[in-house]
């Protein structure tokens, strides 16, 4: 069964249909940047356009980028504050007439991997962090989803958030060379480490691509893998959700 899958970040918007029993990507992925206003009629806009594209009739899974308890958006994280106690899935659904399941997209990208990825069949406490425009984490302890960790959120330095300073949009910003960034990334790895002592991390989203790179850098007593899905894990993890939710 083909499901679509949409991956909401705060820089791009991604679709694609999944096949819900291999959790392989059967289209092509399809990608709109995020409105720059990231306000909620401009996305729920940019949305229908990404359901259009595939001429899609059918429940649509999301993955999306703030705290989310059923279906209602918790956070602001870095989106616009509008978003903060509306039920995304209403809006969504409202603009296409189709079934949508939302849940954060850290836990879509980390049911991904842990349902058809490299987290298959492992136990105790896995990490997945995603490194895009926000760090996103994503818990499962012995299999089981502990929804919206949010470890992205630590205070650091000067710095409300850590994610302000170790994301892929932080990178950007400040032009840091990726050994640059990978000294932060590490420093933020311990950290977590300290704080919650995983048995394992995977790495996803867009800067876990580039892994061959810095995975020299990174020094931690536990083992890492990059999410073998990469940035796709959103997508499929999303379609996978709306398959089992609904
Ligand atoms: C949000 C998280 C989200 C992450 C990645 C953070 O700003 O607080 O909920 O998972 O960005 O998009």
């Amino acid at each position: 069964m083909a499901v679509l899958g949409i991956d909401i970040g705060g820089t791009g918007m991604k679709g694609g249909l999944v096949d819900i029993e291999s959790g392989e990507l059967i289209s092509e992925r399809f990608r709109l940047p995020t409105p720059k206003k990231r306000d909620p009629e401009a996305m729920a806009d940019r949305f229908k356009e990404i359901v259009d594209h595939f001429g899609y009739e059918g429940p649509i899974g999301v993955g999306f980028p703030t705290i989310i308890k059923n279906g209602i958006c918790g956070s602001q994280g870095n989106l616009h504050k509008k978003w903060k106690g509306l039920n995304v899935s209403d809006v969504f659904a409202e603009k296409t007439g189709q079934d949508v399941v939302v849940v954060n997209d850290a836990d879509a990208a980390a049911y991904a991997t842990m349902e058809y990825g490299v987290g298959k069949g492992e136990m105790g406490l896995v990490l997945m962090i995603t490194i895009g425009t926000g760090i996103g984490s994503g818990a499962f302890y012995n299999g089981a989803l502990i929804p919206n960790f949010e470890l992205g959120q630590i205070p650091y330095k000067k710095h409300k958030k850590i994610e302000e300073w170790t994301s892929a949009s932080a990178k950007e910003r400040e032009k840091l060379s990726l050994e640059e960034w990978a000294v932060r990334f590490n420093k933020f790895l311990k950290i977590t480490n300290l704080l919650i002592a995983p048995d394992l991390i995977i790495l996803g989203g867009g800067l876990s691509k580039e892994w061959d790179h810095y995975a020299h850098l990174i020094d931690s007593p536990v083992r890492i893998k990059p999410a073998a899905l990469r940035n796709n894990a959103g997508i499929v993890g999303a379609a996978a959700a709306a398959f089992r939710l609904l």
